[in-house]
């Protein structure tokens, strides 16, 4: 499996404090069948994190690269952010202040939970409009995803792509987000999921369970692709196949 959403890129924001927790993360989804992980830490949220990408953050991937290799813990770290989406983020995508998922088309974006249908979707037209691919992270969780029906087609239309935190499948972000991430799934309109981990004890990087959840309750394909296939062609900028 391939995780392109968690927050390992230690000590940048509220997943692995430091660099021993990001390994000891690393360390567990590499039991659990995870080979590949994008570092995505938050990053342009106002007022929170900055995170721009710079020498900072190149540096703790290349660290924790290197600590995963002197551990012989065989799983490729890839570059990338979790973009708190606003007006400027096409901008700063293309100053080199934020990066997409491994210098692909697609970056992975976030919004406010209590974010306006609207917005966002302006926001989303204009990353489209540069030529990104966005990949809105947990679309689940969002309100207006909850309350409007025809939300997730609107993103689909504009040419997002959907990625579902595996905890929102086992209904851990609360009832909305559990029954907006089951429609996706039902509707066939995920493209991706993903662990979205903070930590190794809570919100972990363990999808093997995801895994079988998926394969269980709807199709090994199914899981094959969201877990594995599309991640992969997202982090080789290749385009991403439907179920
Ligand atoms: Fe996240």
């Amino acid at each position: 499996m391939l995780d392109i959403h968690c927050h390992i890129c230690y000590g940048s924001d509220d997943g692995a404090e430091n660099l021993e927790t990001a390994v000891e993360m690393v360390a567990l989804a590499y039991e659990r069948g995870t080979r590949g992980i994008a570092a995505t830490p938050h990053c342009d949220v106002p007022g929170a994190y900055e995170n721009y990408w710079g020498e900072t953050l190149h540096q703790k991937v290349l660290t924790l690269r290197a600590a995963l290799r002197e551990r012989k813990i065989p799983v490729e770290i890839y570059t990338g952010q979790e973009i708190f989406c606003t007006n400027r983020t096409a901008r700063r995508l293309a100053n080199g202040e934020l990066i997409t998922l491994n210098h692909s088309r697609y970056p992975l974006v976030e919004f406010d939970f209590y974010e306006f249908a609207e917005s966002a979707y302006a926001k989303l037209r204009s990353l489209v409009a540069e030529g990104y691919v966005p990949v809105v992270a947990h679309p689940e969780r969002y309100a207006f995803v909850s309350e409007e029906e025809d939300a997730v087609f609107r993103m689909k239309t504009i040419g997002c792509l959907l990625q579902i935190n595996k905890g929102s499948l086992e209904g851990r972000f609360g009832r909305e987000a559990f029954f907006a991430s089951r429609r996706l799934m039902e509707l066939r309109l995920a493209d991706a999921v993903a662990s979205d981990a903070h930590s190794p004890y809570m919100r972990t990087p363990n999808m093997l369970h995801t895994h079988e959840l998926i394969c269980e309750e709807y199709s090994y394909d199914y899981a094959d692709l969201l877990l594995e296939d599309n991640p992969r062609r997202i982090l080789l900028n290749r385009d991403t196949v439907s179920y």
